[in-house]
């Protein structure tokens, strides 16, 4: 076997690896490289992983973004995520807002500032508004929410007064029978609706989350310009990713980012909207003519792992530091064993101590995550 953690180290020599405050967008490493030792628990931290300070991984990336699945239930059932029969886990794994609260506090005390809430649909979760607030009595720079909007309506005002800075609004087409086809329940017409009452609420920008699909809706990029421009919205374009609950994903399906670029730059000419030092998975463009501003988010075929700052909680209260890892570190029966903060610290650092520098989606022998994207939470 060669010497993975060496081909990682050297590449972190070298450069390839962006660490915290470095704009460096790919990983040209080795993407199946693996932590070379991070994971034996013995029940001691490993060795050379900080007991104190920010959550830092073993290439210098430091974690300050933690993004919590609050429920794998959802009341639609898009063709990329889920089928149509779907068995969710009971209620009683699922983390409690009291736990949910202790995690992200102490993850706040670790250097966390941004909190987004996922499913699965976050807003089919009772309470969530309470949640909010006392998500926000910590003191997080930033609550986000990631929805399909289908309930937003009513809640965007009470949403925001509780502390939600910021909605992602799924929305894939911008017809009434393919959105039905695409997402299989619910409507077009409320989902737009919802984006105006989140916009008259406060919730701003408000981003919209459009996964293209090959044959299915990528004859809508020029429409979703459209839109973007008209209303000022940010429309990111994400590639279909490999955590489709019915398993149908292939290269075949996705639309490259590259590819909707070209398209969109050749109608209105894009310009990149730099910003120096900041995290996040979205390339952004402006039209050129100042009229609007989309995302790309090229997950597959041009990884930004390098400046990946995420974790993730799952409904049923594991940590995971990659979306396309099987690696978890559950904390749930440990918080419910009556376990002190320091160990609930060390969990979430072993966990960030353990990320692999890439995922292993473009390498051969990839095997997709067991836990589909409602099971994980985008
Ligand atoms: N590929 C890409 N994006 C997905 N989402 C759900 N499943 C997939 C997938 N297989 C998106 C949703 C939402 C976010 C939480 O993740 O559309 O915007
Ligand atoms: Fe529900 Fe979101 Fe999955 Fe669609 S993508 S089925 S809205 S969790």
């Amino acid at each position: 076997m060669s010497d993975h953690g060496a081909a990682a180290r050297s590449a972190l020599a070298h450069g390839a690896i962006g660490v915290a405050g470095s704009p460096a967008r790919s990983t040209p490493v080795a993407l199946s490289v693996k932590a070379h030792h991070a994971n034996a628990d013995d029940g001691r931290p490993p060795a050379h992983m900080p007991t104190t300070g920010a959550l830092v991984d073993q290439y210098g990336r430091v974690h300050s973004d933690l993004r919590i699945s609050i429920t794998d239930r959802c009341n639609l059932r898009c063709i990329y995520c889920m089928e149509e029969d779907m068995t969710f886990q009971p209620r009683e794994q699922l983390l409690s807002f009291e736990e949910l609260e202790r995690i992200a506090r102490i993850a706040h005390e670790l250097g966390v500032t941004a909190i987004r809430l996922t499913g699965g649909e976050p807003l089919v979760r009772r309470g969530v508004v309470d949640l909010i607030a006392r998500l926000s009595a910590i003191g997080f720079a930033d609550i986000a929410m990631t929805t399909n909007a289908t309930r937003l309506a009513p809640l965007a005002a009470p949403l925001k007064a509780a502390g939600l800075t910021r909605v992602n609004i799924s929305c894939d087409s911008l017809r009434a029978d393919r959105f039905a086809a695409i997402r299989r329940r619910g409507d077009l017409a409320t989902v737009l609706d919802a984006m105006e009452a989140a916009e008259a609420a406060g919730l701003a920008p408000l981003k919209v989350n459009v996964v293209l699909l090959r044959g299915i809706n990528d004859d809508e990029i020029l429409d979703f310009a459209r839109f973007a421009r008209a209303t000022g919205r940010i429309v990111r374009f994400i590639e279909f990713m490999p955590l489709d609950a019915p398993g149908e994903w292939n290269r075949g399906r996705i639309v490259p980012g590259r590819e909707v670029y070209d398209v969109l730059n050749a109608s209105w000419p894009l310009e990149a909207v730099d910003e120096p030092g900041r995290v996040a998975p979205a390339e952004r463009y402006r039209f050129a003519d100042g009229i609007g501003e989309i995302g790309l988010i090229s997950t597959v075929t041009e990884p930004f792992c390098g400046t990946c700052n995420r974790l993730r909680l799952t409904p049923d209260g594991s940590i995971r530091n990659c979306l396309f890892g099987d690696d978890e570190h559950a904390l749930r029966d440990l918080v419910r064993s009556g376990c002190d903060d320091t160990e609930v610290e060390l969990v979430l650092r072993r966990a960030v101590w353990a990320k692999y520098p890439g995922h292993a989606i473009n390498e051969p022998g990839f095997l997709r995550p067991h836990r589909s994207m409602s099971m994980i939470g985008g």
